[in-house]
């Protein structure tokens, strides 16, 4: 099944689902920087969807310019999965649905949610169409690899591609691989070799415009999800989308210019008692640019109040200067 996003003759480009990271204010700052080709919620998990006021969820607040959005959905129970979408068709209009079928943390995993789902195809397959049932807009999955046996993924994608999906992102890790080893690419070829028809995004471990033009190449597949790296310079994607066309990076914003624009968005867009700590959040990863920044993390951390700790910042990051890419986090969580 086609759809208008992949119809377009370039690469598409995407930001991955964060969770605490990817709200409505960071998805904005991505736009800003000349954005994406699709964006995704942090992942929501189906249950409080169903049970609470959508009107009053920080993690369903939208913005203006993030387009397309996409709803990540995370649970177990394909019922859950229904009331969820049924729900979010009544209040939003999110452009599709994807549903998390690879989040390897440990809490989610114990739940029997995300990649542990990996090895209940048949699950994995009610979820789809119990989603399906209850939407006419496009239905995505975001897998990790199984196990890294070429059969299994290509058995368990045979089976969503029948229940009826539009596209898959693979981020080729096993749920036991962490970040610690390295993705494996091959794995995203193997997909687009074994169903030519059925659009593929690519995930893991691109950290420069180069590196992003390398997967799509070694690949075949269709678009490309940037992650981490999206953290450190929100601007990557209008940096690779001018690679690809041009092969020319532009010029990096000065360093400060991110922090100034995502904390006015914070206050824009979220709920006074989650302003502080989402910021604090996306600076772990931001200053992993700078030689000193889990330093300046610490210091940082230390302030109260938003203004405090942006003000902060402004002096610590005057004399600061991004390197050129690749921009690769030092420091998992
Ligand atoms: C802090 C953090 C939070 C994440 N949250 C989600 C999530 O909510 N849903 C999801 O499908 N993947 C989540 N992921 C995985 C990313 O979407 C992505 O697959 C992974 O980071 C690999 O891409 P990268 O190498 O470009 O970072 C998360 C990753 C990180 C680092």
């Amino acid at each position: 099944m086609s759809i208008s996003i992949f119809e377009v003759e370039k690469p598409l480009l995407s930001l991955a689902p964060m969770a605490g990271l990817t709200h409505a204010a960071f998805r904005e700052l991505v736009a800003l920087y000349g954005g994406c080709n699709l964006y995704f919620t942090e992942m929501l998990n189906v249950r409080a969807v169903v049970f609470q006021n959508p009107r009053k969820d920080p993690y369903l607040i939208c913005g203006e310019r993030e387009h397309p959005l996409f709803a990540q959905l995370v649970g177990r129970d394909p019922e859950l999965f229904a009331r969820a979408v049924k729900r979010l068709e009544g209040f939003f209009s999110f452009e599709g649905y994807d549903l998390n079928f690879g989040c390897a943390r440990g809490a989610i995993q114990r739940y029997g949610w995300g990649a542990a789902l990996l090895g209940e195809p048949e699950l994995c397959v009610e979820i789809v169409l119990a989603v399906k049932e209850n939407t006419s807009r496009p239905v995505s999955v975001k897998l990790r690899s199984p196990d890294h046996h070429r059969e299994n993924l290509l058995s368990l994608t045979e089976k969503l591609l029948q229940a009826g999906v539009s596209f898959v992102t693979l981020h080729p890790r096993a749920p036991k691989d962490g970040f610690k080893r390295p993705a494996r690419w091959e794995e995203i070829r193997w997909l687009k070799e074994a169903f030519p028809e059925l659009p593929v995004i690519g995930n893991g471990d691109v950290f420069s415009p180069q590196e992003a033009r390398k997967l799509l190449s070694e690949c075949g597949c269709e678009g490309v999800m940037i992650g981490r790296a999206a953290l450190l310079r929100p601007w990557i994607f209008r940096d690779t989308a001018r690679f690809l066309d041009e092969g020319v990076i532009p010029v990096a914003p000065p360093p400060v210019e991110a922090p100034e624009r995502l904390a006015r968005l914070i206050e824009k867009y979220l709920p006074e008692e989650l302003r502080e700590k989402r910021f604090e959040l996306w600076l772990f990863w931001y200053l992993q640019n700078f030689r000193y920044g889990v330093h300046y993390f610490g210091l940082i951390k230390k302030e109260k109040g938003l203004a405090a700790k942006l003000a902060l910042l402004k002096k610590l990051l005057k004399e600061e200067r991004l390197d050129p890419y690749p921009a690769r986090p030092y420091l998992l969580r």
